[in-house]
């Protein structure tokens, strides 16, 4: 999920640090203006700051929608790893329609949109398919779609501030149709963007490709983490820790955790019809995460920028499919 990690919350600790590249506050700026890191980038008036979250939108009656829409909670979201074929088929109902929602809702990012117009955007995108967007109330989650800005990892609420040029933007769009749930995300553009910026972003789209391709049966999952972690690393780019991919289906969230680095117990062998996420989170400079007062918004404890993508994913006898693609 962008699951924290449950042994991560219950230690309320993260796992130590990597011998991965960290930007110190002294060193140069990664943007090339030749200023200190503390003076450049990380200083706090170039921070993603909270704006105001408006009311949560509505969802017509004829959506079916999932327990948790009503109650917030969304119970043990335990299922079976390996999906059957009706489960299978419906999931790339999903998927498609996950992935043409964020497609529409990436072609509206530019400079002076605000997130909560996206919000807003994706609500009604998935609505029209007759699906509902998993988000909303998802452990009481206030909106329809996660928009990362910058420094944000990962769950940054839609709100009021407008998209700057220069910022990248993540969107995160889940969609709950015929059942089941699709999750697929992708890292924006705003304006012109640095060169920095625009090596992390194409290392991370680089580093979800590379995940799956390590995808295959009979192999453990473990394989996806050291394939995610080399690439993020041979770019001196760090590699969050403390949010994993997930098994997905009827539950958002569930069996099993995909971790993006290198864990030799990650033994779980990956099985024909198995379905969960990739969604590799990487960062400038250290990996280690804050999460806002609003109880959802994690960013670099650095301030140095964050992108991420994902897709919803079946295992095959000979490798991936892909849920989330447009074809
Ligand atoms: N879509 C996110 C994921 O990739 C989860 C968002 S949960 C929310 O797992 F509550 F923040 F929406
Ligand atoms: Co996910
Ligand atoms: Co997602």
């Amino acid at each position: 999920m962008a699951a924290p990690r449950e042994q991560d919350q219950a230690a309320g600790i993260l796992a130590p640090v990597s011998s991965q590249t960290v930007t110190r506050a002294n060193d140069p700026c990664w943007c090339g203006s030749g200023r200190k890191y503390k003076r450049c980038h990380r200083a706090s008036t170039d921070r993603v700051r909270p704006g105001q979250i408006g009311p949560r939108r509505r969802v017509p009656e004829g959506i079916c929608q999932p327990d948790y829409a009503r109650t917030g909670n969304p119970g043990t979201e335990d299922e079976p790893m390996v999906k059957p074929p009706e489960v299978l088929a419906a999931m790339r109902r999903a998927g498609r329609a996950a992935a043409e929602v964020l497609q529409v809702v990436g072609a509206a990012v530019a400079p002076g949109v605000t997130t909560d117009e996206l919000d807003s955007l994706a609500h009604e995108e998935c609505i029209r398919r007759g699906g509902y967007p998993s988000p909303l109330n998802y452990m009481g989650y206030p909106k329809s779609l996660c928009t990362s800005v910058n420094e944000v990892i990962c769950h940054g609420i839609p709100d009021s501030r407008p998209l700057r040029d220069g910022d990248i933007v993540n969107l995160d769009v889940t969609i709950y149709l015929d059942g089941v749930h699709g999750d697929t995300n992708a890292t924006f553009y705003v304006g012109q963007v640095d060169e920095a910026s625009r090596h992390l972003v194409e290392v991370t789209r680089e580093c979800l490709e590379l995940g799956i391709a390590a995808v295959r049966p009979g192999r453990p999952l473990s394989d996806i983490g050291l394939a995610i972690e080399t690439h993020a690393s041979r770019n001196r780019l760090g590699v969050v820790r403390a949010f994993v991919g997930h098994g997905i289906g009827t539950a958002f969230h569930s069996r099993p955790t995909v971790l993006h680095y290198f864990d030799p117990s990650a033994t779980t062998l990956m099985v024909p019809g198995m379905t969960f996420t990739i969604e590799p989170m990487i960062t400038q400079g250290d990996w280690r995460h804050i999460t806002w007062d609003d109880g959802w918004t994690a960013v670099t404890a650095d301030g140095s920028r964050s992108a991420q993508f994902e897709h919803t994913l079946a295992v095959t006898e000979d490798g991936a499919e892909v849920l989330t693609s447009l074809a």
